[in-house]
């Protein structure tokens, strides 16, 4: 039975065979050892021996989309969704970061990048979903891309240039953007995730560009990948891993209390492998706790922070901060305790104490980037608020965000006032 071969650029890593019950193993090319000794994943140190079915399987998974977009891509392709080997053979072309993964042949991979315009393709996918958006998901619908990206929303990654979307058509044309549609289940949640974003960036947290883009009428929420860069007329790939994939947890385990990382973990993992200033990656994770708490993102798991691969390791732009306490149909559950408890409502001073702890901060300064991260919003909410709405058009979700963060900019006050 033939294996995939794991490409990092041109160059091969390593091999992937098929393991009973959908499970996989990975080994890293002798070669690739020898010449690049770089590791894929801080889960995957470089080692001659094949990983074990688990970690291995663990790893690659966490590339894949979740629930429906996964079913239907299966079901479709004709294989089971739990195959890991048959979704990675059929959708590893371009994942999140450096690798693409293809099915081995002995040929040499191209290096010219070919893309398809999908602009016709793209605006029929969208009227089926909004015509009946239970049947139809972005991706499913224009999945003869080999291409992969996390997650439980509808999305696609695309190559994006000039008002004008594309697939690849091989390994070497790598995605530039990530789209996702508007959904019928959760209002205006591409401007809620666009505004959320632009309020991030203006307290001063690095995200990357996202915009709100109309296409053939339908509104998208449009972001530009941080793991790709433009050189040499050609886009090349950055690689990077969620924190799931770096800590060897598969992609079911990404809440906390399913056994996925918190606070304390995600503070030992930058302080073993992160190359930066230690104290700083701590503060800006403290500083997005306190940004994720005032728009009432509860939903900041494990694979909604990545670590980026180059030269040295360091912690990626944050994204997918999105208010999900506007929709209140939507598990009030904080992905990661803060403290010790998993309730927005239930947060005190004593949760904000035990966090430094889980930090390794002094209280006082924790105390500090809370206060500092919540005068700061306090002070521009309201103009990104009518910025955005002068914008892109008035809708429910900004007067739902407005009283979302007014509520819990109240509640940080008072926390910090006891
Ligand atoms: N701007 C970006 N650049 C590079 N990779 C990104 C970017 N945004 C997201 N990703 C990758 O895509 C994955 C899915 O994106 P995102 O978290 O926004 O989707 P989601 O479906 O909303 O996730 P969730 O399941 O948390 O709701 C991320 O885990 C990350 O690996
Ligand atoms: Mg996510």
């Amino acid at each position: 039975m033939s294996n995939l071969t794991v490409y990092w650029d041109q160059q091969i890593v390593g091999t992937i065979s098929r393991h009973p019950k959908g499970e996989i193993t990975f080994q890293y090319a002798a070669e690739w050892l020898k010449n690049s000794g770089r590791q894929i994943s801080l889960s995957l140190p470089c080692q001659e021996e094949r990983f074990s079915p688990g970690v291995s399987t663990a790893f690659f998974e966490n590339l894949f989309p979740e629930s429906d977009a996964r079913t239907i891509l299966a079901f479709n392709h004709r294989f089971d969704k739990k195959d890991t080997f048959a979704f990675l053979e059929n959708f590893g072309e371009d994942c999140a970061g450096a690798l693409s993964i293809i099915p081995e042949s002995g040929d040499i991979p191209p290096h010219s990048s070919k893309y398809r315009c999908i602009d016709v393709e793209l605006q029929k996918a969208l009227q089926a979903i909004e015509s009946d958006p239970g049947k139809h998901k972005l991706y499913p619908e224009l999945a003869n891309a080999r291409l992969s990206i996390a997650g439980a929303q509808d999305k696609l990654p695309v190559y994006y240039e000039k008002g004008s979307f594309s697939l690849p058509e091989n390994s070497a044309s790598p995605t530039t953007h990530i789209i996702k549609p508007a959904s019928p289940y959760f209002h205006d949640i591409q401007r809620n995730e666009v505004f959320c974003m632009d309020l991030a960036r203006q307290a001063g947290l690095s995200v990357p560009h996202s915009e709100l883009y109309t296409f053939a009428g339908y509104e998208l929420f449009l972001i530009e990948r941080y793991d790709r860069f433009h050189s040499e007329n050609k886009v090349k790939r950055v690689h990077q891993e969620d924190f799931c994939q770096a800590m060897g947890l598969p992609f079911h385990k990404k809440y906390q209390e399913q056994g996925g990382p918190g606070f304390l973990h995600c503070r030992e993992l930058a302080e073993e492998h992160l190359s930066a200033d230690i104290s700083v990656v701590k503060q800006k994770l403290t500083a997005v706790m306190t940004f994720n708490f005032l728009i009432g993102n509860n939903d900041a798991h494990g694979k909604n922070f990545s670590i980026i691969h180059k030269d040295t390791i360091t912690l990626a732009p944050f994204y997918d901060l999105v208010s999900t306490q506007v929709y209140p149909n939507l598990d009030r559950k904080l992905a990661m305790a803060i403290g010790n408890t998993y309730r927005h409502d239930r947060v005190n001073q004593g949760a904000f104490v035990k966090l430094s702890k889980d930090m390794k901060l002094r209280p006082e300064k924790v105390f500090e980037i809370i206060t500092a991260t919540a005068q700061k919003i306090g002070k521009i909410y309201e103009k990104v608020l009518a910025i955005h709405e002068k914008q892109y058009g008035k809708a429910v979700i900004y007067s739902d965000l407005h009283t979302v963060l007014l509520t819990n900019l109240a509640r940080i006050q008072e926390i910090m006032r006891n």
